[in-house]
């Protein structure tokens, strides 16, 4: 029964008439439009993305039933102090503690009652404020660094943040969901029950008798297979999302559960060089071993989400995808009718939202009943929709003479790709460049098996991470039969790009003792970007560019890049969410190079920016130059994770740019060889957020990133630094646990207790 409560809600008295027992999230956003309080795992309490100040304390909105805010005085970070809030964004802006920036008001608005001390916080109040809070993107080390900036006593030691970046870090910037349009109607879909069956009927007579003027789709036909538990079966529309949620939990699908299909395999690549088996058999030292790794979600914080509405004769979709051409002309081939798609910033991504379940089924609503239609998916439904990193199991063999020189080396990986597996063949390619050292005979076998379970697609790494593990955990096999310096028999075969890195690595490695991981990787880098400039005014050029935003930093090596290229003052450029109608397809290159070819178009153009208004300049850029990274990772004498460095080439971009890119990745790295994981519980996954292995910030090791100039035109890059990372720390783990441990997660071992890993019945866990 609906009642009434009122309180005070950033200085003004408001009422709202609700479910005692509603969400306060759900009131803010949904009734009141607070949009700047995010709905990251909603309703799990553990990711921190909707905390309000609640009588000044931080309170987890979306398990608060709405009532108990009665009478009480609610403060988000709209009304912070302007004094406070600059401060803040300042310090985030300086030590680049915001990427994709979903958990950053949420973060910044706990860190303000920091501030209110007036004076540093210690390391444990630091600690107790973001104890609730999840950050994907970062590694913590940035948020930690910015808090005890802001809070230093005295003046600002930074300069004031660019709009842009303040946006981000105060949460003004739109996600897709904190979209509105008059006529709005909300959805909710309807999963697989079970993992393997055949779809019998779906009975919706409950769930359309139900308030709300409820529609429900079916999107599978009665007959058809059902493949992984989670898979899309319906969707309902109505007036409201809980309106809509409630009924999708009244729709009821029988379906019959059949036995888990056989894998089978479904594509191949294969990298060879020289004659692998004669120089293994022959060689003085070899080294054997078997790897598991288990299937990884991405862990966005921002859920899917996506807003499609009736334009013209066809469709507009909202989405915080990967690629707006591409994904319009999906949709449009789908559905029969135009379709536009603007590409938001999402909220984290690394590679997991090329999928774009949400954009077609808001599109296919929107156009069956024509009205806009919003979804957001709830984020266990997400989990359970999106790509993940497919688990795989790797075998290594590889031999050196008495120097620690490679002779010869051989990795087969077998993916477990699910019942889908999106870009295949692109993740297997990426599988067999996963060396980063030279070897006259090498054999790099990946293939991936279609069969049960979830969605699998190239995630950060996604390919490339296993077999870059075990050519790591080979190579300190061999140094140790050998009897060489790990560092030697790197030095000794890494590719000459590297040498920079593993020199600074070494010279690291003696600063402490202990056991010692250290990997180095380099990836080719992505292509195909694109920039479009537009003259829009006298003063302002609008940029779009078909590299998405996720989290990257996109936005600010754009405008870096076209400053340096025109001369012209930062503010005259406004960064557009991409449109399909102007970008080209989808890419992953390097977007400062695109820019400043755009740039210098336009600077070549002469004249004002007046002469120039509805012209258009746009700037390519092919592939992009390496990636590279390495990381070492000490353990103490406990077992626990004491250190992690990682160094990159810093490459044209803005060091304190490489330096957070590596933080994050290396972060993430650590997450996957430590505690992530996408348990299996009875067949199904178990995708709530706390069964995950996300790393939270209290136990995640500082993070030290260091940018290298090492010649020519490689860079560092998230990607990069994650596979260094994992590869680094798995190695770390042998040296300390022994060459039993095979497998990551290695949740078993002292350093993942250190990150906070507990082994809780069959589900082990982290957090
Ligand atoms: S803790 Fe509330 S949305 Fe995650
Ligand atoms: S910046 Fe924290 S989740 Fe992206």
């Amino acid at each position: 029964m609906a009642d009434t409560f009122s309180f005070s809600l950033d200085g003004a008295t408001v009422s709202v008439t609700c479910d005692p027992k509603a969400p306060a999230l759900e009131v803010l956003r949904e009734q009141l439009g607070v949009v700047g309080v995010k709905a990251g795992c909603s309703p799990q309490g553990m990711c921190g993305c909707c905390t309000v100040l609640v009588d000044g304390k931080p309170r987890l909105t979306c398990t608060l039933p709405t009532k108990s805010l009665a009478g009480k005085t609610v403060t988000t970070l709209a009304s912070v102090s302007d004094e406070a809030r600059l401060r803040l964004a300042g310090a985030f802006a300086t030590t680049h503690a915001a990427q994709c920036g979903y958990c950053t008001p949420a973060i910044v608005l706990s860190a303000s009652t920091l501030l209110a001390l007036g004076r540093a916080p210690t390391d444990d109040e630091v600690h107790r404020a973001l104890a609730p809070h999840t950050c994907r993107c970062t590694g913590y080390t940035s948020i930690k660094a910015a808090i005890g900036l802001a809070c230093a006593p005295g003046l600002a030691p930074f300069e004031a943040p660019d709009n842009a970046s303040a946006e981000v870090i105060l949460g003004l910037r739109p996600f897709v969901d904190d979209l509105h349009r008059p006529g709005t109607l909300h959805a909710a879909v309807v999963l697989a029950p079970v993992s393997h069956g055949t779809l019998l009927s779906i009975d919706a007579a409950q769930a359309q008798g139900m308030p709300g003027n409820v529609r429900v789709i079916q999107l599978k036909a009665d007959g058809q297979p059902v493949r992984y538990a989670g898979e899309l079966l319906a969707a309902v529309v109505a007036d409201t999302r809980s309106l809509a949620r409630a009924a999708a939990a009244a729709v009821r699908c029988d379906v019959e559960a059949t036995p888990a299909p056989t894998a089978v395999p479904l594509a191949r690549a294969v990298r060879r060089e020289g004659t692998v088996e004669p120089a293994l058999s022959q060689a003085r030292y070899r080294a054997e071993l078997e790897i598991s790794l288990a299937a990884t979600d991405a862990v966005p914080l921002e859920p899917e989400s996506a807003l499609a509405l009736p334009e013209g004769g066809g469709l507009l979709v909202y989405s915080s995808g990967h690629d707006a051409r591409g994904l319009a002309e999906r949709l449009g081939a789908e559905l029969g009718v135009p379709v536009r798609v603007v590409l938001l910033p999402s909220g984290g991504s690394y590679g997991a939202r090329a999928v774009a379940v949400a954009e077609a089924v808001a599109a296919k609503l929107s156009l069956t009943t024509g009205s806009p239609v919003s979804l957001a998916l709830e984020h266990e439904e997400g989990t359970r929709l999106r790509a993940r990193r497919a688990a795989s199991v790797v075998t290594g063999a590889a031999a050196c003479d008495e120097d620690g020189r490679l002779l010869a080396a051989r990795v087969n990986v077998r993916f477990a790709g699910g019942a889908t597996a999106h870009e295949a063949e692109r993740m297997l390619a990426r599988a067999i460049d996963g060396c980063s050292y030279h070897l006259p005979n090498l054999e790099i076998i990946a293939e991936l098996h279609q069969g049960p379970g979830s969605p699998t697609g190239p995630l950060r790494g996604a390919g490339p991470l296993p077999v870059a593990v075990v050519i790591e955990a080979l190579l300190d096999q061999l140094a140790s039969a050998a009897g060489v310096d790990p560092f030697r028999i790197r030095a000794l075969n890494a590719l000459p790009e590297l040498e920079p890195l593993l020199s600074s690595m070494h010279s690291a490695s003696a600063r402490s003792a202990g056991p010692l991981g250290a990997a180095l990787f380099r990836t080719a880098g992505g292509d195909g970007a694109e920039v479009v400039l537009t003259v829009t005014a006298p003063d302002e050029v609008e940029v779009q560019c078909n590299v998405p935003e996720l989290g990257q930093g996109r936005d600010r090596q754009l405008v870096e890049a076209l400053v340096r290229a025109t001369g012209l003052p930062e503010e005259t450029f406004v960064v557009a969410w991409a449109d399909s109608s102007v970008v080209a397809a989808g890419a992953d290159g390097p977007v400062d190079v695109a820019a400043f070819q755009a740039g210098s178009a336009l600077a070549a153009a002469g004249g004002s920016l007046r002469a120039l208004v509805g012209r258009r300049f746009v700037g390519r850029a092919g592939q992009a130059p390496a990636e590279l990274a390495g990381c070492l990772v000490r353990l103490g004498d406990d077992g626990g994770v004491a250190a992690v460095e990682v160094f990159v080439a810093a490459g044209e971009q803005d060091p304190a740019t490489a330096r957070s890119l590596a933080e994050g990745g290396a972060a993430m790295g650590l997450g996957i060889a430590l505690a992530e994981e996408v348990p299996d519980r009875d067949g199904a996954p178990e995708s709530r957020f706390r069964y995950l292995g996300t790393l939270k910030s209290k136990l995640t090791p500082r993070i030290v990133a260091t940018p290298l100039e090492v010649g020519g035109s490689a860079r560092g890059g998230a990607e990069a630094a994650t596979v260094a990372a994992a590869a680094a720390t798995f190695a770390a783990v042998r040296a300390f646990e022994g060459a039993a441990s095979d497998r990551l997660p290695a949740k078993a071992s002292r350093a993942a207790a250190s990150v906070g890993v507990r082994i809780r019945g069959s589900v082990p866990a982290s957090g």
